[in-house]
């Protein structure tokens, strides 16, 4: 190194890197967290509040859900990436659960801090971070309890809290529960992505109901099209319904009139083949990913045929899991053992706007693979909300059908925070001071649902540890007061993953001892 000079001699970087290093790092990282915490910590819980986003590209949306926000966020900050990608994971798990983990991993952090000032190693307090997750864990596992059908409710419940209206959180969770229910039975698992969503665009979001089937949005091609077809056999195809085209370049050599009557014979009888193909299987109803040809529509609608083209593939998927059909890839080959069955199909024509679509129903399906549920009321960002809390009650809920559930609004955590900090008293020297921060980074849960229900979050929370020996699990109510809770459950693996994912990401932020920047701070 030369004299008076802090850059060595030797230089294996450009001019711009700039190299932070000590307690300097930890607490870059820290003051990342601590964004993201101030951020979220008003959006959680029942009484949280919403972010109303405006993208680069001028749209708007409105939403209280922890994915949401983060993925929106251009985050350029590589600690802050970090916590984003642990906020995709979580969401990638468990549907739930996001806002949770962004407060425990920002509270860990922010508690790290005060300890690393005080000169406790980075690897003292990781190692007692991870014995408090051990301990956490083993307070899981105490405290899980099996589903019952009851419990199904709750956790769709709360999984929905704070998205959608009161109102709204009445008619909801029976849907969500009876759909899955529904699919589990008949499929032997039930996962969210074999709940379809419609929105409808029209009335209020009363109008919501579950739907035994699928809905389609295309044009209604012709004001003679069969409606209302009470008990419809249903055929679905991947693929067209026309007779094969020339070859493109193919020159047809007609000399003589005959010629072009044979031809033009030739073209009705293959086309009426393919139409007697579809009538003899029985199919009132056809839906098929390509085109229909025009004739043959109209045979087909003579013969009281429903026939909807150019769907998309996941459409026809769909419909053909809700009907119970199989799906075929050439007409001719169209059985009727391939045929499912819907207790009613018709459409509605809608007013014309610029997105053409009318809607057709297959509904009352016997035992759907899928279901739809339809959601009513005009707003676009308000049925998108609603849609984003309606996808984590479903997820939480298909998790909790194949799993325990433990006790929300703050008591589990609460009761974790307790269990660290008996642990702690075991301990001697500095893991002790980590664990005691474990502990009330945990506490980060029933304080902000104080703060935010409008009660006093220290008060709340002190009056949390004088409850823990208690049996019965306390928590905090929706106004922010303790509470013995009733009716909040989550499916376990929402609370495990977070507390697992939160601790890592803080853990592994905690190992870095240099950040070094190519790009300059
Ligand atoms: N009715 C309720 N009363 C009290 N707390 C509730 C209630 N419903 C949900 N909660 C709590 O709110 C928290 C979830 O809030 P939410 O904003 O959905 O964040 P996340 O993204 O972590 O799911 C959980 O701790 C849950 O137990
Ligand atoms: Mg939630």
């Amino acid at each position: 190194m030369s004299e008076g000079s802090d850059r060595p001699e030797v230089v294996i970087t450009p001019e711009s890197t700039e190299v932070t290093s000590g307690n300097e790092v930890q607490e870059k990282l820290i003051v990342a967290a601590r964004v993201f915490s101030d951020l979220l910590k008003p959006t959680f819980g029942p009484r949280g509040l919403d972010k109303m986003m405006f993208k680069t590209d001028g749209t708007t949306s409105v939403t209280n859900d922890g994915a949401k926000i983060v993925a929106e966020l251009l985050v350029k900050h590589p600690a802050a990436k970090m916590m984003v990608s642990m906020a995709e994971s979580q969401e990638e798990a468990c549907g739930d659960g996001v806002t949770t983990t962004m407060l425990l991993c920002g509270a860990l952090l922010i508690e790290a801090n005060g300890l690393l000032r005080k000169g406790l190693h980075p690897l003292t307090l990781v190692d007692g971070y991870s014995t408090s997750f051990e301990v956490s864990k083993e307070q899981i596992l105490r405290d899980s309890i099996e589903t019952e059908q009851a419990h199904l409710l709750s956790v769709s419940e709360t999984a929905l809290s704070g998205k959608v209206a009161e109102g709204a959180i009445r008619i909801f969770p029976n849907m969500i529960v009876e759909a899955l229910s529904t699919i589990h039975e008949n499929r032997g698992e039930a996962r969210a992505e074999h709940v379809s969503m419609f929105k409808t665009g029209t009335g209020s979001i009363r109008d919501s109901r579950l739907v035994q089937g699928v809905i389609l949005k295309k044009r209604v091609m012709m004001n003679d099209f069969p409606n209302h077809i009470e008990g419809a056999r249903v055929a679905c195809l991947d693929g067209d319904v026309k007779i094969k085209e020339l070859t493109r370049g193919t020159e047809l050599k007609i000399t003589k009139a005959e010629d072009l009557d044979s031809f033009v014979e030739v073209e009705k009888s293959r086309k009426n083949t393919i139409f007697q193909s579809i009538f003899n299987s029985g199919a009132k109803v056809l839906l098929c990913s390509g085109d229909i040809d025009k004739d043959i529509i109209h045979m087909l609608t003579d013969s009281g045929i429903l026939a909807i083209g150019n769907l998309d593939t996941s459409e026809i998927r769909n419909a053909s899991e809700a009907t119970g059909s199989r799906v075929v890839d050439t007409v001719l080959d169209l059985e009727e053992g391939d045929l499912g069955f819907a207790g009613r199909v018709f459409w509605e024509r809608m007013q014309d706007t610029d997105e053409v679509e009318d809607i057709f129903r297959i509904e009352e399906c016997p035992s759907p693979g899928i279901l739809t549920i339809e959601i009513g009321g005009a707003g676009q960002t308000a049925t998108e909300e609603v849609i984003r809390g309606l996808y984590d009650s479903l997820r939480a809920t298909s998790l909790a059908l194949n799993e325990q559930v433990l006790i929300g609004a703050g008591a589990i955590h609460s009761r974790m925070a307790n269990a660290v900090r008996n642990a702690a008293e075991t301990k001697g020297g500095k893991e002790r001071l980590a664990m005691e921060a474990f502990s009330r980074a945990l506490e980060t849960i029933p304080s902000t649902l104080a703060e935010n229900g409008g009660g006093d979050p220290l008060d709340r929370v002190l009056e949390l540890r004088a409850k823990s020996t208690s049996d019965s699990p306390w928590g905090i109510s929706s106004n922010g007061d303790a509470w013995e809770v009733q009716g909040v459950w989550h499916p376990r693996s929402v609370i495990i993953n977070s507390l697992e994912s939160a601790t890592e990401t803080a853990m592994g932020m905690l190992r870095i001892d240099q950040v070094i920047s190519s790009r300059g701070n």
